[in-house]
């Protein structure tokens, strides 16, 4: 597959065109942003790390029966993904309190939710990401009712896999946060990454009490390097694919 013109570049990846029509190359890079893309700092190894957490993810979820846009890693930085029309959303679950829900609705950080919760932001860096509900989404044309319908109960698919996987590894899936698209032939597929970059991770290994965190919290708020606790997500998923 050949690696053709750039299409696109995020906050932490690019996208290339190849030689296939229907495949995007995906290039992780190194750099990681918070706060709005205030604070930003590149680490060594970054992307290397995301690239294989979320391989390993995505096809760990396969296994559990949820599809997503992932052809194959081909290198250390890249993957191939299928060409999608994307929905511009951050679809974001929530099974314990942590960031935004408490800044937002004074809740204390830990709180343990009776059930999931799903949330959508629209993807507009002039609006900031605004927190939208569903009828903003279909006033707004962003998605129809029949797309909301089926993309809510594939979120909530996907959270339970995650907290499957995550549990297996002695971690706790706080939040996190995916994007879905469509394929040229209208199937819904999970896309982009996931990583601990877009999900809260608890370590549930370290007895202290006190949390452990094994994602980019640690780079938001200044709690401690991210690359050990990045490798430390690898190692645990990659032992967990060769169990499986
Ligand atoms: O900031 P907030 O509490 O809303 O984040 C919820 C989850 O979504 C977190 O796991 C965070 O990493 C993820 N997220 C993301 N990209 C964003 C906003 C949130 O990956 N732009």
């Amino acid at each position: 597959m050949e690696k053709l013109e750039k299409l696109y570049e995020g906050k932490a990846k690019q996208l290339f065109a190849t030689d296939d029509p229907e495949v995007l190359w995906v290039e992780y890079k190194n750099s990681a942003t918070a706060g709005d893309g205030e604070k930003k700092e590149d680490f060594e190894g970054k992307g290397r790390l995301n690239n294989l957490i979320t391989t390993l993810i995505f096809s760990l979820l396969k296994a559990r029966g949820i599809d997503s846009h992932l052809v194959k890693r081909v290198d250390d930085t890249a993957q191939l993904v299928r060409k999608m029309t994307m929905f511009p959303l951050e679809i974001v679950l929530r099974n314990t309190a942590a960031g935004h829900f408490c800044s937002r609705l004074g809740v204390e950080e830990g709180l343990e939710f009776k059930e999931p919760v799903l949330e959508y932001f629209l993807k507009n860096d002039d609006l900031h990401d605004p927190f939208v509900n569903d009828d903003d989404l279909v006033v707004l044309d962003v998605c129809t009712r029949e797309d909301l319908a089926e993309i809510a109960p594939l979120a909530r698919r996907i959270n339970e896999a995650l907290i499957d996987i995550f549990s297996k590894i002695d971690v706790k899936l706080v939040d996190f946060k995916i994007e879905m698209g469509r394929t040229s032939d209208g199937t819904l597929l999970l896309a982009d990454e996931i990583t601990p970059d877009s999900c809260r991770l608890w370590d549930q290994r370290d007895k202290s009490g006190k949390v452990e965190h094994l994602d980019k919290d640690l780079f938001r708020r200044d709690l401690g390097d991210i690359i050990p606790a990045y490798e430390e997500i690898e190692r645990r998923l990659a032992a967990l694919a060769e169990a499986e």
